[in-house]
């Protein structure tokens, strides 16, 4: 098992680090395996390329459900996508994401799988928030108690929090029964430190950006099916897959925008009712 990434040392001369963000690309071992409607193999092919044209991108990160089937040849197939990238790349777990198979593989490979990495005046911190056998999330009290000591002790390190499940309501109903049912707590942690500048996370596949208590609250598309905002069961959205930049100034500053593939290449199934 490789030693963790413990600096990440930014290009940019004024300080600011630049982290790009995917999530749930759902891959299978078979590369042909049309997920829903959408080839996910394919879809995270074309936000990789995309990717790969982004100037000044210091670290990719991939916040859970790399996999869709659980099989190691799905992680060892992520891992061979991203090698490509001439950057770090960090992975956490997601619900449908096997924990043994994920970090068998991608402790074999260049992606760090890891909780903490410092990156000029910050510091991303990844957590598993993963039930296993149950959509839903839950930060476990061990979890919480290293959050806090790590924050404890570095109140000058511009913070940004990643997970897999959403802390706060999305507006779907069937999506909201499978959030961090530990939400309001993991926030109030957060909130205590006012180093905590964000916090990123996957699994609803679709975008969200608010403030709370201070903390901004984000979530990226999916790189393979979308589900549609607001909606009380479950729809899938024809919007492109994304994915999104964050670019976290020396200050402090979070400047994000999230990107989609252009064109309408990925069309889901519009009979789909649920997965
Ligand atoms: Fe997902």
């Amino acid at each position: 098992m490789k030693s963790p990434l413990e600096h990440l040392h930014p290009e940019a001369e004024d300080g600011s680090v630049v982290l790009a963000q995917l999530s749930d690309p759902h891959l299978f071992a078979d590369r042909n395996n049309v997920f829903l409607g959408i080839n996910p193999y394919d879809s995270l092919s074309a936000v990789l390329a995309q990717l790969a044209e982004e100037s000044g991108v210091d670290a990719l990160l991939a916040s859970g459900d790399i996999s869709q089937d659980h099989s190691a040849e799905s992680y060892q197939l992520f891992t061979n996508m991203v090698d490509n990238l001439p950057l770090p790349v960090f992975a956490l777990p997601g619900n449908h994401d096997l924990p043994s198979h994920m970090h068998s593989v991608l402790g074999a490979s260049p992606v760090h799988y890891q909780r903490r990495v410092r990156m000029g005046n910050w510091q991303l911190l990844m957590l598993d928030s993963t039930v296993l056998g149950i959509p839903a999330g839950h930060v476990p009290l061990s979890e919480l108690r290293w959050l806090q000591g790590v924050l404890e002790a570095s109140t000058d390190t511009h913070t940004m929090v990643a997970l897999h499940h959403h802390a706060v309501p999305t507006g779907c109903a069937w999506l909201d029964q499978h959030s961090l049912d530990n939400g309001a707590e993991f926030l109030s942690l957060l909130a205590r430190y006012p180093q905590v500048k964000g916090v990123v996370w996957g699994h609803v596949h679709q975008e969200m950006d608010l403030m709370h208590e201070g903390i901004r609250l984000m979530a990226v598309p999916s790189t393979s099916i979308q589900f549609l905002p607001n909606s009380r069961g479950f729809v899938l959205d024809t919007q492109q897959p994304g994915y999104r930049l964050l670019r976290l100034g020396s200050d402090g500053s979070i400047d994000t925008q999230v990107k989609r593939l252009t064109g309408h290449e990925f069309v889901p199934d519009p009979t789909a009712s649920g997965y």
